[in-house]
């Protein structure tokens, strides 16, 4: 393809020039005064200064006086911050901000940026009422565990409380009037621009995780572009009143020339900083071939070797989703049983016993048989007699060298294995535990997605084992048919994945595939999200703040053409915006308020009709949190979630899996049963309905949830999963606060616990339904062509029968997982999603 290599040179001609112009960028704009460095511990020195400043003697460089925040922090802290890269360079940091609107700083991965940076501005003055920037700093993630985990670890840096270092995701905040310093998503600052586009309330604002290259964090930086713009355009009188703004743009990677060199995005090049890491060698190890078996499977025999094998030190693990996730921990657990000393000495005598029993029986060698002394559930010393042969699961361990080149025996690991996942959608208390030290003479061993690539630095990490792929959401702007694939990720991110074994000292990384995969298949550098995905949201977000010709917008990346078509046509159809001139409607004003898709908003704004606020309220919540049912079906469960790496696996994947583990098998038909009744008793007790429609079916789970005290055992009990149904409850909440604060006159029947809708109440919300979804209606193939074979024919079940959709001449087919799937097909259905697996899937009738 003929433009698609005529861009890569294009991009690698850019590339090629930045590092020379980073250099001399960079030192243009860098003015180094010489001021005598702050001893971290001098707190006399700095409340000299401060007393000194206060009385106010005028302004350093004619801009802003120099302002000092006594921070005093436990000696421990203090200590391991002077070990980060970035706190040597903090005078050079805070000299490039104080002195230029725009800052970009380049920093390994652990190097200290996001918790260090936001405590040098703390200090400097920033967010300090008497100082010359009173305004909060403001920190965005792309990633919501980072907000939250990140508010935390500097809150407990500075030893200030989480309302003074607050973060805000969608469905939490900690924020209160005493915020000084304040975490968020990368879209939560999108939503307040809409309100404040100047920005007034903060004086300094973090891009942070910007090679990343996620949707919201590049329509960031080019909206704070046009906000800095602005900002210097006001009059000298007003600007006395806004206070400069300061931006920081901060990386991981050195490839920022989308950001220096887009002439339309700053005036002059930001500087770039570029911090030093100490980084230590780290040896990769490439598989000498690819492997045909599963990345699962392949990841636990190699973290089996290291930790029988090899000295101590962390193992981080890099998986590409939740389910994979899980299987591999669950695996790992069961082999490395997290043992105390009397337990252990338990299980040696059990185990002595099982053989005994095994001999006696013949029913299998010994020597193969491996009994999992953790389903026997025995007193001490006390053997079952009955226990059936059956309940054994035997090992059948053949598997090859591929990796290690030693061919020793494997020895009993001296220490035991504690292991965590870690994925965005665990609860927070959950990812947290990967900061704690693991628990003394065991090795730390943490299955992760990527959000440790980057967003997170994981202590104490000596291996990674790297599978190379990563699941990412693709988006066929034309059809609108969206799909997770996982794929090989880019050389880029299985570097920096890389990195992390070499943070603490020299390391060591695995990686499941072979050099020549790696040299010939994967990319350079992975494609920007912004065409990856649906953005009608951006769009409309961006035309709520004025900007109008989106197509002029200054993106780091620019969409494709028929992408911000696609999206446009969308948007007229909600009538968010006038379909001739483009700008946005009353109507679209008031949708962007919402921090919800556009076609939720829509729902929400036409659904006061016969009081069915408070239930299109419930239905647009459960539908933005995602689904909150533990699965129940084996399938492409995969769906787009919020600035998160957040959704399940595919098809294929998920197949595997079930193989992987057969006897989880059983216990999921059992929880699918069980599902089933749940919804039956929901329907019918509180209810009533039938079960015909994907959405209302979420409606009837929410309100069962509510009727029932939302309490966390009705999810245990129901298969939900009570992280979502908390942010549902949440999301909830804040949507109804919204609208009764801000459409005066709109009246929400605020009860908590939803009384079930009428029927005339549920055709209403059919409509509602329909309205949010106007360019979602699929019709029977065999009623959407003329004279088709079969046509108007009686149906068993929705199986095998071909829908057309608007966009696609491709057939779709109504989701296994469908409350339709098992009934005679209708003629035609509204659908969430179009997902492309096998086949193309119709989701969430
Ligand atoms: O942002 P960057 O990747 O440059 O580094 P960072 O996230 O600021 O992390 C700096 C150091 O703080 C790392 O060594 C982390 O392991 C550590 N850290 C921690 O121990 N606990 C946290 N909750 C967060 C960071
Ligand atoms: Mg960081």
């Amino acid at each position: 393809n003929d433009s698609e290599s005529e861009k890569e040179e294009v991009m690698e001609e850019k590339q090629g020039s930045t590092a020379l112009e980073q250099v001399v960028e960079a030192a243009k704009h860098i003015t180094v005064r010489h001021e005598p460095r702050l001893d971290e511990d001098d707190d006399e020195l700095k409340s000299a200064l401060l007393r000194a400043n206060r009385v106010g003697d005028g302004l350093v460089d004619g801009e802003r006086k120099p302002f000092y925040v006594t921070v005093k922090r436990k000696p421990g802290i203090q200590q391991a911050r002077m070990q980060l890269p970035v706190c040597a360079e903090e005078q050079t940091i805070m000299e490039a901000i104080n002195n230029n609107a725009v800052v970009i700083i380049c920093g390994e991965t652990g190097s200290g940026k996001t918790t260090q940076v936001p405590q040098f501005l703390y200090e400097a003055g920033y967010s300090h009422p008497d100082s010359d920037n009173p305004g909060l700093i403001g920190i965005t993630q792309p990633r919501r565990v980072a907000a939250v985990s990140m508010s935390k670890r500097v809150a407990m840096e500075l030893g200030l409380t989480e309302h003074e270092v607050s973060y805000q995701i969608r469905y939490d905040a900690t924020v209160s009037p005493k915020t000084r310093v304040k975490f968020m998503t990368d879209g939560v600052l999108l939503r307040e621009l809409a309100q404040d586009f100047l920005l007034t309330k903060y004086s300094a604002i973090v891009i942070d995780e910007a090679h990343e290259r996620s949707l919201n964090t590049d329509i960031l930086i080019g909206v704070v572009s046009r906000v800095l713009r602005l900002r210097a355009e006001l009059s000298k009188e007003d600007q006395e009143k806004v206070k400069p703004l300061r931006v920081i743009i901060m990386s991981a990677t050195l490839r920022v020339s989308d950001f220096t060199l887009n002439k339309t995005l700053f005036d002059k090049p930001p500087p770039v900083l570029k911090v030093d890491a100490r980084q230590y060698p780290v040896s990769v190890h490439f598989n000498k071939r690819t492997p045909d078996i599963d990345h699962v499977t392949e990841a636990f025999k190699k973290i089996r070797k290291i930790h029988t094998r090899l000295p101590a030190g962390g193992i981080l693990v890099f998986l590409t989703g939740q389910n994979e996730i899980s299987v591999l921990c669950k695996k790992l657990r069961k082999k490395f049983p997290p043992l105390s000393p009397k337990a252990s000495a338990r299980q040696r005598a059990v185990e002595k016993e099982k053989e005994a029993l095994e001999e006696k029986k013949e029913v299998v060698t010994a020597k193969n048989a491996e009994v999992e002394a953790e389903d026997l559930e025995l007193g001490e010393g006390e053997i079952d007699k009955n226990v059936d042969l059956e309940d054994f699961d035997f090992d059948e361990d053949t598997e090859d060298e591929e990796g290690f080149t030693d061919e020793e025996e494997e020895q009993e690991p001296d220490a035991p294995l504690h292991v965590l996942p870690l994925y965005s959608l665990l609860p927070t208390a959950a990812q947290l535990r990967v900061f704690d030290d693991p628990p003394p003479g065991t090795r730390l061993c943490v299955v992760a997605t990527n959000v440790a690539e980057t967003s997170l630095t994981i202590p104490g990490v000596k291996y990674v084992v790297d599978c190379g792929k990563v699941k990412e959401r693709r988006y066929d702007s034309t059809t609108g048919v969206q799909s997770f694939e996982i794929g090989w990720t880019s050389k880029a991110s299985a570097d920096q994945r890389a990195g992390r074994a070499g943070r603490t000292g020299p390391g060591h990384c695995y990686r499941l595939f072979s050099s020549a995969v790696f040299d010939n298949e994967f990319e350079q550098f992975s494609t920007p999200e912004i065409n990856r995905m649906p953005i009608e949201g951006v769009v409309l977000s961006m035309k709520s703040m004025n900007i109008d010709t989106v197509t002029n917008f200054p993106f780091p990346t620019p969409p494709e053409r028929e992408h911000m078509a696609k999206a446009e046509r969308l948007l007229a159809y909600l009538g968010a915006i006038d379909s001739d001139t483009k700008r946005v409607t009353e109507l679209g004003r008031t949708m962007a308020m919402f921090p919800l898709s556009p076609r939720f908003s829509k729902m929400l704004l036409i659904g006061q009709q016969h009081d069915c606020l408070p239930y299109v309220i419930a239905i647009v919540s459960a539908l933005s949190v995602g689904d909150p049912f533990i699965k129940d079906y084996h399938l492409d469960d995969a769906r787009p979630g919020d600035s998160d790496d957040g959704g399940s696996d595919n098809e294929d994947v998920a197949r595997r899996e079930v193989k992987e583990i057969r006897r989880e098998e059983v216990a999921e038909k059992e929880r699918r049963k069980l599902a089933r009744r749940m919804y039956y008793k929901v329907q019918t007790k509180h209810a009533g309905l039938d079960p015909t429609s994907d959405i209302l079916k979420l409606l009837n789970v929410v309100g069962a949830y509510e009727f029932a005290g939302a309490t966390e055992k009705f999810c245990e009990d129901n298969f939900l999963r009570p992280k979502a149904m908390d942010e549902i409850h949440k999301l909830r909440g804040q949507l109804t606060n919204l609208i009764t604060t801000n459409l005066p006159g709109v009246d929400v029947l605020v009860d908590p616990r939803m009384c079930p809708p009428t029927p005339i109440q549920l055709r209403a919300l059919r409509q509602i339904l329909a309205a949010g979804f106007i360019d979602s209606v699929a019709l029977r193939a065999d009623l959407a062509s003329a004279g088709a074979a079969g046509k108007g024919r009686k149906f068993k079940s929705t199986r095998g029968v071909p829908y057309r959709v608007m966009w696609s001449d491709e057939d779709a087919y109504i989701h296994p997982g469908s409350v339709l799937y098992h009934d005679s097909p209708p003629e035609m259905v509204v659908y969430q999603e179009v997902f492309k697996a096998s086949r193309v899937w119709l989701k969430g009738e």
